[in-house]
């Protein structure tokens, strides 16, 4: 199989560019270090000459709803658009677990893209995932100030991406489905203490605050909802504390 996966340069993507490698598909990647820009259509349509599925893992960084919903909306029309030119027979997606009842911020974004999916003609399927392991990593790297790391007030289901990645290319072999089986992780975290081991493993000397975000977007973060529901979902395998000294984590 062709497998085409945009943002295969990124934390999950490039987890996803080698289980498909590993599995024997050939892989292309879209990103803007490899020529191909899915906001202004830049290569888009040369890259995708002969792929049989489409893995999304396109990303921005903001809090900005307005910002999070132009992006996410933009990148999903090009790709479907581009897609439906290519006779690609599958899009993949990679949304969020629980995020239905947090319509703001980034995670309007991702609603946008998940809607403008479910409403387009090429076979689809959106494969919703936990946070990543990996998103103490990224929150540590954005909101530490001198000797203090401010954390947002999350509970979550963290997965490692090296699995979420395994998946999408799993979801990428089958039938499109519309939707796939949410994964989640082993056992629910709090993203502070997920800062705070993630420091003591690593001999690092910092304090982590768990501060609650303001407004409806840090309601939804510490409610609860992004721990996704058990008895639905597909259970991954590595807890956060392994993935920690293991050799799938990239620092
Ligand atoms: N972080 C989490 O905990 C989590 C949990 C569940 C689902 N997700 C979802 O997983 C997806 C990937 O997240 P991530 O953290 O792996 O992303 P990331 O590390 O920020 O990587 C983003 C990727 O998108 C590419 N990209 C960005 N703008 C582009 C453009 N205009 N044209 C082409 N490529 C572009 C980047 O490559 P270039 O810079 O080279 O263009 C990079 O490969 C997101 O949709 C996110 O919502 C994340």
């Amino acid at each position: 199989m062709k497998i085409a996966i945009a943002g295969g340069t990124g934390t999950v993507g490039r987890h996803a560019v080698s289980s498909a490698q590993q599995r024997g598909h050939e892989v292309v990647v879209l990103s803007r270090k490899n020529g191909v820009d899915v906001i202004d259509g830049t290569g888009l349509d040369q890259a995708l000459v002969g792929v049989d599925v489409v893995v999304d893992v396109l990303n921005t960084t903001t809090l900005s709803t307005k910002k999070a919903v132009n992006f996410f909306s933009t990148v999903t029309r090009n790709l479907l658009a581009a897609e439906a030119r290519a006779s690609v027979s599958h899009h993949v997606a990679l949304s969020i677990v629980g995020i239905d009842s947090i319509d703001t911020s980034y995670y309007a974004g991702k609603l946008a893209q998940e809607r403008l999916i479910l409403a387009s003609d090429v076979p689809h399927t959106i494969a919703r995932a936990a946070q990543f392991h990996e998103f103490a990593q990224q929150i540590a790297s954005q909101t530490t100030v001198g000797p203090v790391t401010l954390v947002p007030r999350t509970l979550s289901r963290p997965v490692a991406a090296f699995e979420v990645g395994a998946h999408l290319i799993e979801v990428a072999e089958s039938t499109p489905a519309g939707r796939a089986q949410d994964l989640i992780g082993p056992q629910n975290e709090t993203l502070v203490g997920m800062v705070r081991r993630m420091y003591a493993h690593d001999g690092i000397s910092r304090r982590a605050l768990d501060i609650r975000f303001p407004g409806s977007y840090g309601a939804g973060l510490a409610s609860g909802a992004l721990h996704g529901d058990e008895s639905v979902s597909r259970i991954s395998a590595t807890t956060f504390d392994d993935w920690l000294g293991s050799a799938t984590r990239v620092r």
